[in-house]
């Protein structure tokens, strides 16, 4: 089971500015709680409980305020600095030490995932240990993205980044599973025209021997974009329906650590004593008082 994962939270977001002038994108609101508490909360779902936090030199004591070395999630985080965006597979090449070469998860900061059964499909590629695993969505702006190529028997031949002809609406979306020897392939590639390495490089390697895995997400799991202004407004708007509809939270990360096992209902308790005006905290409280919530913990908690 892969327990390491790797958040990418770098970059200097200027199709944002200029809200992102002196906040880093992945830590402005969607909705009712900072950007990186979605993707954070995907890979602790997964089972992993060692993250690398990958942001830049200014944003770096930022991102350490709000979430410190991980112990009350539960989680040792760790963090590295990334001078310049020079591509995503970059990630592999700076957290190499973290890795150990081990297999690993990696998610982009500004990735939202919300849908019925996506922690069991996670669960199952957090499993895997040879190979690559990538998820396939339909959006209906694919050059924006990483587009798939099939053939007609549906196999993925071929993924290019931000074709101006996609070859289908098919687009890869930003988490991604890696075999431990993703830091050694991606040393080795070059430069694309627009001077950054290409995470759809690294993926070629693995579909190249055989070794790429790719799963499908369906229609019923919403994958929401936030780089532009108004995705962002889209996706607080979506967030703010679902929560009231259901009264859960989506993207909870003291929930979920609540719900893994990694944290306790004291601990919820007094994260709800301490911040007694917000709602987000009250909720906390309300969740370690259900019953319900804390028959479906797991056992060996
Ligand atoms: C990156 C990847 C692209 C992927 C996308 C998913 O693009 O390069 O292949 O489809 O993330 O969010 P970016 O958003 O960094 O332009």
């Amino acid at each position: 089971m892969t327990r390491r994962g790797i958040i990418l939270a770098g970059g200097a977001g200027t199709r944002l500015h200029p809200l992102t002038l002196a906040v880093s994108k992945q830590l402005l609101p969607v909705y009712d709680k900072p950007m990186i508490y979605y993707p954070l909360s995907v890979l602790m779902l997964a089972g992993a409980r060692k993250i690398l936090i990958i942001t830049t030199p200014e944003d770096r004591p930022a991102f350490q305020r709000l979430l410190g070395d991980g112990a009350g999630l539960g989680l040792e985080l760790s963090y590295i600095e990334q001078f310049k965006p020079n591509g995503l597979p970059e990630a592999y090449v700076l957290g190499e030490d973290f890795l150990a070469g081990e297999p690993s998860l990696m998610v982009l900061g500004d990735n939202i995932f919300f849908g019925h059964l996506f922690a069991q499909t996670l669960q199952k590629v957090a499993r895997q240990k040879r190979g690559a695993t990538v998820f396939g969505y339909q959006v209906s702006d694919p050059e924006r993205y990483g587009v798939m190529e099939f053939d007609a028997a549906g196999r993925v031949v071929g993924i290019a980044e931000k074709p101006k002809k996609p070859k289908s609406h098919i687009v890869v979306t930003g988490l991604y599973v890696f075999d431990g020897r993703a830091s050694e392939f991606a040393r080795t590639l070059k430069p694309s025209a627009r001077g950054e390495t290409e995470i759809t490089h690294l993926i070629q390697r693995y579909l190249d021997a055989g070794e790429l895995e790719v799963e499908r997400m369906g229609r019923g799991l919403a994958w929401l974009d936030t780089g532009t202004h108004d995705s962002m407004v889209q996706a607080s708007e979506f967030v703010r329906a679902i929560e009231a509809r259901q009264g859960l939270k989506i993207g909870c990360v003291e929930e979920v650590a609540y719900r893994m096992g990694y944290i306790e209902a004291a601990e919820l308790r007094e994260l709800a004593a301490a911040r007694p005006n917000s709602p987000y905290y009250r909720y906390l409280g309300d969740l370690a008082d259900d019953p319900e919530a804390a028959a479906a913990r797991p056992a060996s908690a």
